[in-house]
């Protein structure tokens, strides 16, 4: 199949790039969201997000005229759904976003067309959900227009470099609809390309992102399990690490993101009878940020008009994203206990916390505060000169839910260090 105009719905993390790069690769692209500020960022030569690389990549695509940015949707060959699927009340799949785009495609919808959902949907969704919405326009999935999932497993930070090689797959409601899929991304992937059904391809997704959160949920018990025994989970985890079959991944203050702490539910919310493996996980992690506040008490004593400096907000290092970040979890329940927060995140300066006050460099957030409280090890904040670290604040005591810091050498400092999984307190 030939593609030369391609419509994107959503520009955001998945979106921006994923046109910039068919834009790249010489296809017409029309980018349309329906947030009025990220087109205007983008026609004033901005962006809203941060990703290292992508302001010069879209600059160059815009100004060839390559992409086109638009509140509507452009008839093209093929469309691209990649929309937010957030979870709402009880941890349920909010594909309001998904279904709304859908529909924006449904009027412009022609014989031979390809749809294609990446966003990370639950299982079923491509067949259950936007089969019936597309068949609106009157043609037959599978027949008159192609249908296709393909999950996007980029990671942040790596996005332009991930979405060429890394291998993708692609799910079609029949042969014909992935064949088309594995068309349209060979015009840029190199990575290997499978295809499969689209349920199959909707559950490697989530499957992948449970897979990583049932790891961390473990190692945040094996870090639990450490303090009561006085041992050093770090250090446990780096030896049993060794092991040529064992890979246990890294304790810390929660899960976040916009996918692992997400996605699980989405398997708990579709087969609750089966999944009792993955909701405890969830539970472990998502009480994690919990964990960290008890330990914050455990040092400080009652909370109530204690200052806390708070170093990174983001739900992991060197990127700015904080959505579902646990580091905000635990300002919010400090804060709430009666403390004054004052936290650093290098990437988001500009962050509108709730609860507490944003610093707008690290010296400004430490300088006068009862603890330092580590929860994301930025690049930033590992190679800081831990003697200046000492001059900038008046305080000695840290609590470091990463393992950033070597605790003798912050010990010889003359601080009093608290790391996670290591002190039993
Ligand atoms: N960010 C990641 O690292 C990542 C990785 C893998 C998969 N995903 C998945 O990709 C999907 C998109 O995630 P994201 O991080 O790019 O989200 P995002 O919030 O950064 O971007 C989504 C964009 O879609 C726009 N939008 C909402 N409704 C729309 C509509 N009806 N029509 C057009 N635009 C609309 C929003 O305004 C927003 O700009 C999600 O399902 C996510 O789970 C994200």
């Amino acid at each position: 199949m030939n593609f030369e105009k391609i419509s994107i719905l959503g520009l955001g993390y998945i979106g921006l790039p994923t046109a910039s790069m068919f834009a790249y690769h010489g296809v017409q692209v029309y980018g349309m969201d329906v947030n009025p500020k990220v087109l205007e960022a983008l026609n004033q030569g901005r962006l809203h997000i941060h990703e290292p690389g992508l302001l010069e990549f879209v600059h160059n695509v815009i100004n060839n005229g390559k992409l086109v940015v638009n509140d509507f949707v452009c008839p093209s060959d093929a469309f691209i759904i990649a929309v937010p699927t957030p979870f709402y009340g009880e941890k349920l799949a909010d594909l309001s976003y998904v279904k709304n785009a859908a529909e924006a495609i449904v009027p412009h919808l022609k014989k031979g067309n390809l749809v294609v959902l990446e966003s990370t949907s639950p299982p079923l969704t491509t067949q259950n959900i936007l089969v019936p919405i597309l068949e609106k326009s009157g043609l037959k999935a599978g027949e008159d227009f192609l249908l296709a999932y393909s999950p996007e497993r980029v990671l942040p930070g790596q996005i332009l470099r991930e979405l060429v090689e890394n291998a993708r797959v692609i799910g079609g409601i029949n042969s014909e609809s992935a064949q088309a899929g594995k068309d349209l991304y060979k015009i840029f992937v190199k990575g290997e390309i499978i295809t499969t059904t689209a349920a199959t391809a909707e559950m490697v997704k989530i499957m992948e992102n449970t897979y990583r959160d049932v790891n961390i949920a473990i190692a945040n018990e094996f870090s639990r399990l450490s303090e009561r025994f006085g041992v050093d989970v770090w250090e446990a985890i780096k030896i049993a690490n060794l092991h040529p079959r064992v890979n246990i991944l890294n304790p810390g203050p929660g899960v976040g993101g916009h996918c692992i702490s997400v996605d699980p539910w989405f398997f708990v919310e579709s087969a609750p009878d089966l999944t009792k493996l993955i909701l405890a996980a969830r539970q472990v992690n998502d009480s994690q940020p919990d964990f960290v506040v008890n330990q914050v008490e455990k040092i400080l004593g009652n909370l109530q008009n204690k200052k806390i400096a708070v170093l990174g907000l983001a739900y992991k290092p060197d990127v700015d994203d904080l959505r579902e970040s646990p580091a905000i979890d635990i300002v919010t329940k400090l804060s709430k206990l009666g403390a004054f927060v004052t936290a650093f995140e290098p990437f988001k300066l500009d962050f509108d916390l709730k609860y507490g006050q944003m610093a707008q460099n690290l010296g400004d957030a430490i300088k006068e505060t009862d603890l330092i409280l580590v929860l994301v090890a930025h690049s930033e904040f590992k190679n800081i000169d831990l003697v200046k670290l000492k001059n900038l604040s008046n305080t000695n005591v840290i609590y470091d839910a990463v393992n950033i810091w070597d605790k003798p050498k912050l010990e010889d400092l003359g601080f009093q260090i608290f790391k996670l999984g290591v002190s039993e307190l």
